[in-house]
Formats: C-alpha cells, structure tokens, sequence
C-alpha cells in the first residue's frame, strides 16, 4: 500500500480559509503537499501569491489528471456542491470546510463517497481546529456515547461572553463582533442558529449514524435573548451559551437540539468563552472528556484542513461507523424539557401544555417561568420564538419519561398564573 502519497492539491477559494491553507502549506514541507492551480470567483481581485497560479475556470483542476487532491473552501454552497461531486466522480480526494454546504446535500455526498470509494474529508467544518469529528469515528467506535454537548460558533458565544462580561445588549455586541471580524456583515446564519444547526447535523452522523436536514432539527439562535435573561441568570450563578447537545435515553433513542441555556459555573462549557469553541463528550467508563479550541480562523480552520491533507497520504476515509457498521440510533421527540421561559405578555404562553411550572416571576414587566414541557409542544411551534418570548434551557434540561412522573404537578393556580 502506497503510505506516503504525494499530493497535488486543486484549491478552491482564496479567502480566509484558502490563503490560510497556502501560507500554512509553505511552512509545511514535510507534507509533499504542493498547490498547482486555486480556482477563485474574481479574477481582479489583488493576491498574496504569483498570478500564474490563479484561474476561474474550475475545469482547469477538475480536468487535470494530475491533481489528486481538491481542497473546496468558497463560501457558495450550490457550486460547493458541484465542485466536490464532480471531484469525487473523477476519482479525486476531497477536503472540504463548507458545512452548510455538507449539511444540505449530506445524503448524496454519502452515496458519492460509496459509489466513487473516494475519500470525502471535512474536519475544519466543525468547530475548525478542534479534531471532532475523526475523534467520534475513532476514538468513540462504539456505542457508549452517552451524550455530546458543544458551543460549535464562535459568533454567537463572542456576543453572550459580551453580554454577559461586559453587560451589553445584543446589538451592541453583535456591532462589537462585527467591528472585530468574528461576525459576518449579514450575521444571521449564526445569530438565528443556522450556522450551529448545519454543523450539529453532520456531527449526529459521526456522534451516532442519525441523517437529518436541519429543518427536522429543533434549533434556535441567540437573537430573542434579553438583557433582562442575561439579568436573571446572573443572579442564579449561570451563563447562558447556544448549545448544541444530542444525549442517549433509556430506551436507546437520541434527543438532540440546538438551543440556547443556562450553563452552571462547574460545567465544562462555562470556559469556552469568546470566539472559542468546545465539545463535552460523556461516555460509558471514561465519564467526561473537554475538547477547547478556535472554532474559526484563518490558521485555526486551515490547521484542520492540513489534518485532513494529511491524512490522505495513508488513504484516510470515515468509514462512518455508527451509520454502517452499527445500528444507527433513531432522533426521538418523546421527551420532556425543563426551560426558562420569559415573556411580554402570559396570553402567548400556552401554560395549559406544561406538566409543571417551578418558577413564576411577574414582578417587573417583563415576567419569566421555569417549567417543565413536552419536546413535541417545541417542535414544529413557533409560540415560543414569538411575540418577545424567549426560551434558555436550564441545566440538565432533558426529562424522561418515567421521571416527569416524579414531578409534582403544580397547579396553575399555586403558580399564581391564573
Ligand atoms: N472563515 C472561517 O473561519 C471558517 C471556519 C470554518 C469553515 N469555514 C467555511 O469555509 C468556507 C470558506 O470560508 P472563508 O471564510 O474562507 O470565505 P471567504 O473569505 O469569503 O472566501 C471565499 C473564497 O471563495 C471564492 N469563491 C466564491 N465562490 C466561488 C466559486 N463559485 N468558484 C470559485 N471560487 C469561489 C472567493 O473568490 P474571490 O476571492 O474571487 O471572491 C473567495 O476566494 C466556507 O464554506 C465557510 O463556511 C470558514
């Protein structure tokens, strides 16, 4: 077996990510990496790197059978798509960072890699620099992930940390985030969730066999949170973080979420403040593991497309084990949650569907519960993300079945709600 290939690499984008990837390749000559042609949208545009290189023609590199390696880094997700089928098809190797891109198109990416048996890698997707994904293919080849929990964008933790540290609203630290280049001039893929949502979709799959679109995915972003939220989970000891969680039940089902919570000061998660990122994995016998990195970056992401490069040298593909090799799990919406729910005005809260309400604040004017609710009264609803309302999880939100019977059913009235 040829162990040590050398790699004639087809670059797709030179921006953040592409030139990182070009600078970080000339500091790497022990990879027998080479770049022989980047293929950008402009051609006008003024680069660090001799013009000869530089074309817009991607048949340039798709056509040319010496390059055996396409590294896709644009920011389209439609000829993302096509870049990488058309590479695959033609036998080449694919690393890629583009996860919305991964996460709309994963099923037909999946047939590509069984049908072409080309190697289709896209560590630098998710959380960048942190190695998340070859971890759960490798490391956790088993069925004893009990649960996953992951601030997976940058954006959005930069403008809780800022809220939180600093007490700015949202605005102003979203305007701070911009100002500093940790958020997109039209920051709504990351601040209504999308961004974080598209990367939880694929990290399912490798976490535990699950194929999902996003649109089945209960997610949401940070942009309904409250200066008064932030208020009230100060006074309780927590954070918040727009978490992206999947946890095992009893009954072997998995529930998983993207969803914004109270995170408590012993949890891992509170130390991944800013523009960092961090994954908490439990599983059987090895109990807790912290991964913490940059989650995005020029050299942080080009970093893990240098992995991924590497690992092409011994012939490296995922072998999607928890999809193949085992009984993949099933998502399950049959559970219940514990949230904070705070709220301009009750007649937009459906408090009749709550099996328990444990808080009730209705002293200012903004007013606030903790209660106890079923997934399925969340999912596919839009009261809870209208009308000013704003959800947080609490910490440990997921209640199962047999132990919502445990809970004391508190009547409305006790709450003082009616
Ligand atoms: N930035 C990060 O920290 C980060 C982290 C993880 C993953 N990612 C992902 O990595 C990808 C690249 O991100 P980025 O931040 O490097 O984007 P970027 O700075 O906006 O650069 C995009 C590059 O793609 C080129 N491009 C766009 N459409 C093209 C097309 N149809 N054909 C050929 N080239 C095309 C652009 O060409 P021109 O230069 O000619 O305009 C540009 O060079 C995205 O999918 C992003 O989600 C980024």
């Amino acid at each position: 077996m040829e162990t040590h290939k050398q790699l004639t690499i087809g670059l797709f984008g030179f921006g953040v990510v592409g030139e990182g990837l070009y600078k970080v390749l000339q500091q790497t000559p022990s990879l027998k990496a080479t770049i022989k042609k980047v293929c950008i949208k402009h051609a006008g545009k003024k680069r660090e790197a001799p013009a000869e290189l530089f074309t817009t023609d991607r048949d340039v590199i798709l056509n040319d059978p010496d390059i055996n390696v396409v590294v896709e880094v644009i920011n389209e997700s439609g000829p993302a798509f096509e870049i990488v089928s058309r590479a695959l098809r033609s036998g080449k190797s694919v690393v890629s960072a583009s996860k919305k891109m991964i996460a709309e198109h994963l099923p037909e990416l999946l047939q590509l890699q069984k049908e072409t048996n080309a190697s289709l890698l896209y560590e630098a997707a998710a959380c960048a620099s942190i190695p998340v994904i070859r971890n759960l293919e490798e490391y956790y080849d088993n069925d004893l992930l009990h649960s996953i929990r992951a601030i997976v964008n940058g954006s959005t933790n930069f403008i809780l940390t800022k809220m939180f540290e600093e007490k700015l609203g949202f605005q102003e630290a979203l305007l701070l985030a911009q100002q500093l280049g940790f958020a997109e001039s039209d920051p709504s893929l990351d601040v209504k969730g999308y961004d974080a949502a598209n990367k939880w979709a694929f990290l399912l799959t490798h976490a535990y066999g699950i194929v999902v679109k996003i649109d089945d995915l209960v997610f949401s972003g940070i942009d309904h949170i409250q200066a008064g939220d932030a208020e009230v989970a100060r006074e309780k000891h927590f954070d918040i973080k727009l978490v992206a969680q999947a946890k095992k039940l009893a009954n072997g089902k998995v529930a998983a979420f993207v969803l914004p919570q109270f995170i408590r000061q012993d949890d891992h998660l509170v130390f991944v403040k800013n523009e960092f990122n961090g994954v908490v994995i439990e599983s059987g016998f090895a109990d807790k593991q912290f991964f913490y990195g940059k989650g995005a970056g020029s050299f942080p992401t080009a970093s893990a497309v240098l992995s991924d490069l590497s690992a092409l040298r011994y012939e490296y593909k995922y072998e999607y084990k928890k999809l193949y090799h085992h009984t993949p799990h099933e998502l399950t919406d049959d559970f219940y949650i514990r949230v904070y729910l705070s709220f301009d005005d009750l007649k937009y809260i459906p408090t009749e569907r709550f099996q328990a309400i444990e808080e009730w604040h209705a002293d200012s004017d903004r007013k606030y519960l903790i209660g106890v609710i079923h997934f399925q009264d969340i999912k596919g609803q839009g009261w809870w993300r209208e009308n000013g309302t704003s959800l947080v999880l609490t910490p440990d939100p997921i209640i199962e079945d047999m132990d919502v019977r445990k809970l004391k059913k508190k009547s409305l009235e006790l709450a003082g709600l009616i």
